[in-house]
């Protein structure tokens, strides 16, 4: 009888783990609707800001440039972003039409833009300025409507527990960790990822990036190398709603909500990174993209893309179903460059006017085409041309067009309904226009 006992005890123990481990992800009724407003909201801007800003050489200058943590580490000393205003950031965003904005919290230097207790090596604890500007944030975003999310590093070039080591950060210096220091380094991420979903009011993501430092061909073993679904779990248990996404370039792994894209619209591997994505049918996409080269602040970075690159970008992203993040690197002082500012403004003039084919429109039937890409909500498609021709085929058949107009003006457009599809006669590209609409409305929802 005792031999039985002890056996069903042991096998309970053995399940319970198990089950732990291997339970399948069910995303709660609140988690599901934030995904489907993040959706909605199609559009986020990106904040890369740290001590690294101060060396005006992106956020990789302490792994590009070689230095020891103990030199690059006495940034943060003199670390006093004197015209730091959150309210004016947040303002700029709305105005740019942004519906979120993803801040950099902790970056691969390891240094933390917060109030931590898990660590003396953050903003308020080990600069002059002693602000907790993620704080700051919260209530600017919470006062203006906008979600707050935060970016957080896996990776840690600074620390000595993560060990072993990565592929980057091998000249930081600092003396090898232990056995332990694995543990112990993840107990960390979870004391402060713990903080951020405690102190900071609700977050609508958390964007994970740097598992690809530490990094296991196999996709399996390399999740769980990371612990990713101890991760997800807590953040899941202490924000139900809270999306996880990570920039780990690969297919997702159980317990994310979004799919994220670096520089490339799913689908697409113009970087290298994207070649083991494959675009998952079932969760929301993102593309995160740079308004100039660089992430973090580069003082002769002066390749600020224009705005009509940004919104045609924005369009194909739209059309590809997936949301843009277009990344601004603030000045070390905490202003933000004047021509990053007045491409944002430019996109938020555009949005002003035709936002309404872009925020909660899905990516359209048609997919991309020689001159543009479509959205669609409904009975109503959205073409986008891009590339003006006087006539262009949109591939949509078996449903009745019942009209076609110019979204500008409404003036009706010729069309004729042939085998492929539909053939559209476009008026003239007006002056200064780069993304010529037309509404098509179908008898049937698309
Ligand atoms: C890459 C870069 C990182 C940046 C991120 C943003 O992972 O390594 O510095 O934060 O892209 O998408």
């Amino acid at each position: 009888m005792k031999r039985t006992l002890t056996i069903i005890a042991l096998f309970l123990a053995m399940t319970a783990g198990m089950s732990a481990q291997q339970k399948a992800y069910e995303p709660a009724p609140e988690n599901l609707a934030a995904r489907q407003k993040f959706t909605e909201d199609r559009f986020g801007i990106f904040i890369h800001w740290g001590i690294y800003s101060m060396l005006s050489d992106g956020e990789w200058v302490m792994n590009t440039w070689g230095l020891p943590y103990d030199e690059y580490s006495r940034l943060a000393a003199g670390f006093y972003p004197s015209k730091f205003n959150a309210e004016e950031w947040v303002k700029v965003f709305k105005a740019a039409g942004a519906k979120y904005i993803t801040i950099t919290s902790r970056h691969h230097d390891g240094f933390s833009m917060f109030g931590t207790k898990a660590s003396p090596y953050n903003i308020v604890d080990a600069t002059p300025f002693g602000r907790d500007v993620l704080k700051e944030l919260s209530e600017a975003c919470a006062k203006e409507g906008i979600t707050l999310n935060f970016y957080y590093s896996h990776l840690d070039w600074g620390r000595n527990d993560y060990y072993p080591r990565g592929n980057t950060g091998q000249k930081s210096e600092r003396p090898d960790g232990d056995e332990n220091s694995w543990d112990h380094y993840q107990a960390f991420m979870r004391a402060q990822l713990t903080e951020l979903l405690t102190n900071y009011g609700p977050i609508g993501c958390i964007w994970f990036d740097g598992m690809w430092d530490r990094y296991l061909p196999d996709h399996k073993a390399h999740g769980e190398l990371w612990r990713l679904r101890e991760q997800y779990d807590l953040i899941h248990s202490l924000q139900p709603a809270c999306l996880v996404g990570n920039n780990h370039h690969r297919p997702v792994f159980e317990g994310e909500d979004i799919q994220i894209f670096e520089k490339d619209v799913p689908g697409q591997n113009t970087t290298g990174f994207s070649a083991e994505s494959v675009v998952s049918d079932r969760l929301p996409l993102e593309t995160c993209q740079t308004l100039r080269n660089s992430w973090g602040y580069q003082v002769n970075d002066e390749a600020v893309k224009t705005p009509e690159y940004l919104v045609k970008y924005l369009v194909r992203t739209a059309g590809k179903d997936a949301n843009l993040l277009l990344n601004i690197g603030p000045r070390p002082d905490g202003t933000l460059p004047e021509s990053s500012v007045e491409s944002l403004l430019a996109m938020g003039k555009w949005l002003e006017k035709y936002g309404s084919t872009i925020y909660g429109t899905r990516g359209g039937c048609v997919p991309e085409q020689s001159w543009g890409a479509t959205t669609q909500k409904g009975k109503e498609l959205y073409v986008h041309v891009l590339d003006h021709a006087d006539a262009i085929l949109v591939p949509v058949k078996g449903n009745k067009l019942v009209s076609a107009v110019a979204f500008d003006g409404g003036a009706k457009v010729p069309f004729s309904q042939v085998p492929e599809g539909i053939v559209l006669t476009l008026p003239a590209k007006p002056e200064g226009c780069y993304d010529q609409i037309i509404t098509l409305t179908f008898k049937n929802e698309l």
